[in-house]
């Protein structure tokens, strides 16, 4: 059997953490290299190898993955909705050159697995509202939309024309209590727990009636896991796959916190992030998931919340 090595760029970011501690659980501590920019997160020292990696650096970049006798990849590193808003070309730069850096080292060093997330950001206003299909009209009206959506075809592309093995899941808004989010429109789904125990009151900056696609950080883990370990031939599609976990508006969230903190209030201040939610689909259709690699979310609604106020 093949010993795996895997590197982990974004590892101290929201999913990044909890990642690396689930990849190091199956694989070993030693066997999966956490890096970021950043200072290593609090939850991943002393549990496995860290190094410091600016992924824009191609030759560090391809040092490390050769020094390091790496054998699959996760990128993780990337500017989100709301803060790409704020500087479009830097998010555009980093989402765009990270990923060429690691598809282009990925075929030169014969890298086994490449893993790469999308978003429900490359839906815009033209896509269905409701159970939206993994095909369909896509026009995104974000740059983190508009790069995530370039990336899908730049990762087939390298499958299609070099045969590199490369998976990627279009991921929802994520909800998680281990580590902060990083400037998305969802990150309110988060914000609101922290506030509700900490001050019983949250001024939400969308409105009460915003649907979004959402999933528990567990069930973002386990589909991420899945899709990696599913056999190369199940794998039909090759640009990202719509997965689903649940969706809600903050009205609802506010109600169900509060059957657990019934003193709770929410209220509403509307920015620049309505726009954004406002463009994308309020569900997911993942029925190709399902059939491919038998996808399937533990959490809803209830669960989720009833797990983070214990956790929190
Ligand atoms: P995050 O912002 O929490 O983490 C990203 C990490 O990348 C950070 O720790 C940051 O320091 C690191 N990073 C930034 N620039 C870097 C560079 N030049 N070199 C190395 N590291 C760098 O983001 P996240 O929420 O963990 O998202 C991870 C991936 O999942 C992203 O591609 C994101 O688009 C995607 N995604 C996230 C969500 C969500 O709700 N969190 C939803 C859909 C898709
Ligand atoms: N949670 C992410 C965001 O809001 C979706 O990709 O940007």
């Amino acid at each position: 059997m093949i010993k795996e090595k895997i590197l982990v760029i974004g590892a101290s970011g929201q999913i990044g953490v909890e990642l690396t501690l689930a990849l190091r659980k199956i694989y070993g501590n030693a066997s999966v290299v956490a890096s970021d920019l950043r200072e290593e997160n609090e939850l991943l020292k002393g549990t496995g190898p860290y190094v410091s990696l600016d992924v824009m650096n191609k030759e560090m970049l391809h040092v490390q993955v050769i020094r390091q006798n790496i054998t699959q990849i996760y990128l993780l590193a990337a500017i989100l909705s709301a803060t790409g808003e704020k500087n479009p070309n830097l998010a555009w730069s980093l989402n765009m050159q990270s990923l060429l850096n690691v598809l282009d080292i990925a075929k030169e060093e014969k890298i086994h697995k490449v893993y790469w997330p999308s978003s429900i950001a490359v839906f815009g206003p033209t896509s269905p509202k409701k159970d939206c299909p993994q095909q369909t009209v896509i026009e995104p009206i974000t740059v983190y939309g508009i790069s995530k959506y370039a990336g899908e075809f730049w990762c087939n592309y390298y499958h299609q024309r070099w045969g590199l093995d490369v998976r990627s899941i279009r991921y929802p808004g994520l909800i998680s209590y281990k580590s902060a989010p990083g400037g998305g429109t969802t990150d309110y789904a988060v914000e609101i727990f922290h506030e509700a125990l900490e001050e019983k009151k949250y001024d939400c900056f969308l409105q009460e009636d915003t649907y979004l696609p959402m999933m528990y950080m567990p069930d973002a883990i386990k589909a991420t896991l899945e899709l990696m370990e599913a056999p190369a031939e199940k794998i039909t599609i090759r640009t990202s796959y719509n997965i689903s976990g649940m969706s809600f508006s903050p009205k609802e969230i506010a109600a169900e916190i509060k059957k657990h903190i019934p003193e709770f209030i929410i209220s509403y201040k509307p920015d620049y992030r309505q726009q954004i939610a406002n463009s994308w689909p309020q569900s997911i259709d993942d029925s190709v998931a399902r059939k491919d690699w038998g996808w399937k979310e533990d959490f809803d609604l209830s669960a989720m919340t009833k797990d983070m106020l214990e956790n929190l």
